[in-house]
């Protein structure tokens, strides 16, 4: 048997994509088709406190036996199971008695295994529709007569064998859910793994806890537990280092990381000038506090200002500041003898699927964003732990490990800092107002209460001048922005219908408060068309 893997194990397995566990009780395989949801479906499954993991389409059947699975799901996928290279699987995995759940394409491949036909349909489907259960069983236990599924696909099953019942319809989809009449497997058109299929978590806990038989005995601390025994395994006696940027994600892996290593991690914190106010004695303070390991922080704030002086372009700053971030940290680094590893809080958003491609997920992280990343040609072996969770998983996965709530519920915090919230040229003058009108921005919302209703607020410096009267004098002075969000993702966002009363509060203290500033105006665009910042 292969030796204990997580997250953050070196190589995973051929066909496996990160932390599969062979010695985990409860195991549930999503086979990866190439589908965008995958690692959601896998997420939703966690939720249910069933460990489950991601693997790619064509994991060998003989691993899959070793793995034991107790369930194993087929993900959909942008192909057409007909097609000429279409991803398969070897068929003797539907003799193997593990219950099976194919969703779209997954369910199209395993009735096709049956004999039945899949061919496309006049037009595609995409969207909610009502779906009606027509034969009870156990998989829709606890549901209504009639829901709301979502479907995307253009293929569906035309034909279906007798092996299978049918146990769900719509009105363009007459297999919408279907089960294998003597083998534990069942296919879903719709996908429950998004939030627009009503009921979908408890589909996904019908399937793994009625039809797999799981008893949900899974917790973020087994997880953490893992973690932990594959970073001490990985890393040795060599030496880490771990760039903290103040935000949960480096924070959580700072924290993991010195539970299972302790003194052999060095964390290096840079402080660009482009922070928040007291945000770098914030993270001294919270770091020799909770950890307790060495902590380097450099202070190049006049280094990063130099570089900006005169540079207005957005993407130019943005250019400029991963270059010195870089520059700073590979000389920092270099101060410290017998690092080998560089540890970084890159999680599964921040990896983009390719959806087209059926060889599984293809990680290549974001460039657009991605500043206060570090290129592979510092030459240490990157450790990534996070990067199969969602955000909300870290975030428990903090608070599990002590963190404070009110590092774990903080908001975003873009690398380029307040150079991007400073439009215009940036001068230690100009970062002095947006610090100190961001710091009241995020003052009053917490006061009312409304700092964990949004997901991103803050102060935007505007590069005009606006005319005020103060006094007997005319002035002519800085025009402050506010800008608060809702949003899942971060790729589309609302904006905030904040309280006249907290808008109010917040326009009289900056104008009062920030020297420099005679007027507040409240963002009230969504994304898209307009993006969360405003360069
Ligand atoms: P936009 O403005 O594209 O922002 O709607 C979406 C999310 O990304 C953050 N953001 C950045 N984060 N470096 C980062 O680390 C950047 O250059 C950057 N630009 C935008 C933004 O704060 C929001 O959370």
């Amino acid at each position: 048997m292969a030796s204990p893997a997580s997250l953050a194990h070196p190589a995973p397995a051929e066909g496996e994509t990160g932390f599969v566990d062979p010695t985990q009780e409860e195991l549930i395989l999503v086979l990866d088709f190439g589908s965008q949801t995958a690692q959601l479906i896998a997420r939703r499954v966690r939720d249910q406190q069933v460990f489950c993991q991601l693997v790619r389409h064509d994991l060998p059947i003989e691993r899959i036996k070793e793995l034991n699975p107790k369930g194993l799901i087929f993900s959909g996928g942008p192909a057409s199971v007909y097609g000429e290279k279409s991803p398969q699987v070897d068929p003797r995995i539907f003799e193997l008695g593990i219950p099976i759940l194919g969703i779209c394409y997954g369910m199209q491949l395993t009735c096709q295994w049956a004999g039945g036909a899949v061919r496309p349909q006049a037009r595609r489907e995409f969207g909610r529709t009502a779906c009606q259960i027509i034969s009870q069983d156990t998989f829709f236990e606890n549901f209504p007569e009639e829901f709301v599924v979502w479907m995307s696909h253009g293929d569906q099953v035309q034909e279906l064998t007798e092996q299978f019942e049918i146990l769900a319809t719509t009105e363009t989809c007459p297999y919408a859910a279907v089960r294998h009449r003597s083998l534990p497997i069942y296919g879903i058109q719709f996908h429950p793994e998004v939030t627009h299929t009503e009921f979908g978590h408890q589909l996904l806990d019908n399937f793994v806890k009625r039809v797999c038989g799981c008893q949900g005995t899974w917790r973020m601390s087994s997880l953490i537990d893992r973690e932990i025994a594959a970073l001490r395994e990985r890393v040795g006696s060599s030496r880490v280092i771990c760039g903290l940027s103040g935000g949960v994600d480096s924070s959580v892996v700072a924290a993991l990381l010195a539970k299972a290593i302790g003194t052999q991690l060095s964390c290096i914190f840079v402080d660009n000038g482009l922070l928040r106010q007291g945000e770098a004695e914030r993270v001294r303070e919270r770091f020799q506090k909770h950890f307790k390991t060495d902590l380097h922080v450099v202070d190049a704030s006049k280094e990063f200002l130099s570089e900006l002086a005169g540079v207005s372009d957005p993407q130019q700053k943005r250019k400029i500041i991963g270059r010195v971030f870089i520059e700073i940290f590979r000389k920092e680094a270099e101060s410290i003898p017998d690092a080998r590893f560089l540890a970084q809080g890159t999680l599964y958003p921040d990896v983009i699927e390719s959806g087209a491609n059926v060889d599984g997920p293809a990680a290549t992280i974001k460039s657009h964003h991605n500043v206060g990343g570090l290129p592979e040609q510092l030459g240490f072996e990157l450790i990534e732990p996070l990067r199969d969770l969602f955000k909300d998983e870290v975030r428990r996965m903090g608070l599990e490990l002590g963190l404070p709530e009110e590092l774990v519920w903080r908001h975003p915090f873009p690398g380029p800092g307040l150079a991007v919230r400073c439009l215009g040229a940036i001068t230690p003058e100009r970062l002095r107002v947006i610090r100190e009108a961001d710091t009241i921005v995020i003052e009053e919302l917490r006061r009312s209460g409304l700092y964990r209703q949004v997901q991103q607020a803050f102060a935007v410096l505007l590069p005009v001048q606006s005319v005020g009267v103060m006094g007997d004098g005319r002035t002519y002075e800085d025009v402050i922005a506010v800008r608060a969000v809702q949003t899942d993702d971060f790729m589309t966002a609302d904006w905030y219908h904040i309280p006249y009363e907290v808008i109010g509060r917040i326009s009289t203290r900056v104008i009062n408060e920030v020297r420099g500033v005679n007027r507040v105006v409240y963002d009230v665009s969504s994304k898209p068309p307009s993006t969360i910042e405003w360069e």
